[in-house]
């Protein structure tokens, strides 16, 4: 960190860290075997103000900054990844959408459960065709009166079983391209909203991925979040602040692997001398400490700049782009420092590497940042500070 944390962000990491260790890791290896949602954790986390942190306390949140926020994700996702991926979307490109471009009655009615916890939410962009590519999505809406009528499918909707309020893009003009998408907010139980396909996953498996089919959804054009044509930007603003909490995620899974490597180097004996007294082992350590030292610099960077009210988009693709592959290697590192029993469920790290893997694909694929990032500095023609 460049400078220091200040008192109440120190206060809030060491009530997370105190909270994810004694709480959300106690079951983490259990639901990563049953599948279960963690409405337990989830519910503490809205009680300790978890769930809405950067929004302000008149709609339930806490008016936390973006530092303290990513500090908190980080200690859930050192425990339970599952849990973690729940509360980033819901602060972030779902608490956050609402309080940017939502009426003061949206305000009121959809963000103040969210905030507080008492609801999940998810964001419903990608589709079966469209995932990097989310201009060409196909689901559509129409107004027929004082409402509008979508039709489509949406893809890996993170808690789209579990979500009450649902944010959702469909194209309102197809001549517009990404001027011609708009955002709805539809609450479950709305007709024509059906939860379809659950993914079976690799990683994250607490954590529900699935299917949301429109068919003839109705909702009033109240719903309507921003302006029509708002869609994609809102999307690309709530990614921006998305980028950072997968950053976050990542370094609270890596700091759970590393910390896990070290202390089986150490308890592990083998030509009759600790396993981490080995030079080989000592610098793969090194290696990882200081890679994860340096995607933590980068996240605290792009969080300052967003708590500044400074344009960020690059740094936070840099930071979910560096972060989210660093993860991959130190989880894969970790693994070997193992050994045999690192590909065995009796110790975390396997799941570790598993819960990593998505990192570099959700919310932006490596190569989506790639582009974010390229695209900035060519377009500046100078570097992006
Ligand atoms: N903030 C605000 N507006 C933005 C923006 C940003 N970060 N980035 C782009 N825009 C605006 C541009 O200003 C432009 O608007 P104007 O025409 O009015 O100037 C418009 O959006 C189009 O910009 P581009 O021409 O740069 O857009 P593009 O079509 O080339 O696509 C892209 C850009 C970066 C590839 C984008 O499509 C993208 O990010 N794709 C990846 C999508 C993604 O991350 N999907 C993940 C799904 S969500 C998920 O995983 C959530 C989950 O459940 C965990």
């Amino acid at each position: 960190m460049l400078h220091k944390l200040t008192n109440e962000q120190l206060m809030i990491q060491s009530m997370v860290r105190d909270f994810s260790r004694k709480v959300v890791a106690a079951t983490a290896a259990e639901r990563d075997q049953t599948k279960e949602f963690p409405w337990d954790n989830l519910k503490k986390m809205g009680e300790l103000g978890l769930m809405g942190m950067m929004i302000p306390p008149e709609y339930e949140g806490q008016g936390a900054d973006t530092i303290s926020y990513v500090l908190a994700l980080s200690e859930i996702a050192y425990s339970c990844a599952s849990t973690a991926v729940v509360m980033s979307v819901q602060n972030s490109i779902v608490c956050n959408s609402i309080y940017q471009f939502g009426t003061e009655v949206q305000r009121e009615k959809f963000l103040k459960p969210l905030a507080s916890g008492k609801i999940i939410g998810a964001f419903a962009l990608t589709e079966p065709d469209a995932g990097s590519d989310p201009v060409r999505q196909s689901t559509a809406a129409v107004k027929a009166g004082d409402d509008y009528i979508i039709n489509g499918e949406k893809r890996f909707i993170t808690s789209g079983k579990n979500a009450e309020t649902i944010i959702v893009t469909a194209k309102t003009d197809e001549s517009k391209m990404h001027k011609g998408i708009s955002a709805f907010i539809v609450q479950k139980g709305t007709p024509g909203l059906i939860v379809g396909n659950i993914e079976d996953k690799m990683g994250l498996r607490a954590s529900d991925t699935t299917d949301l089919i429109f068919e003839n959804c109705r909702v009033p054009k109240e719903n309507l979040l921003g302006k029509e044509g708002d869609g994609f930007k809102i999307a690309m603003t709530g990614l921006d602040s998305g980028r950072i909490g997968i950053a976050a995620q990542s370094i609270g899974v890596a700091q759970a692997a590393l910390d896990a490597a070290v202390k089986y180097a150490k308890k592990r004996k083998q030509f009759g001398q600790p396993i981490s007294k080995f030079q080989g082992l000592r610098w793969i350590i090194a290696d990882m400490a200081t890679e994860l030292e340096a995607a933590r610099q980068l996240m605290f960077l792009a969080a300052s700049m967003k708590d500044r009210g400074e344009k960020y988009t690059t740094q936070a693709s840099m930071a979910k782009l560096f972060a989210s592959e660093m993860v991959n290697r130190l989880t894969a590192k970790a693994l070997q420092i193992h050994g045999g029993y690192g590909f065995i469920k009796d110790y975390p790290v396997e799941r570790f590497y598993r819960d990593a893997r998505v990192f570099t694909i959700y919310e932006g694929t490596s190569e989506i940042q790639r582009i974010v990032i390229s695209n900035n500095i060519l377009k500046d023609n100078r570097s992006p500070r």
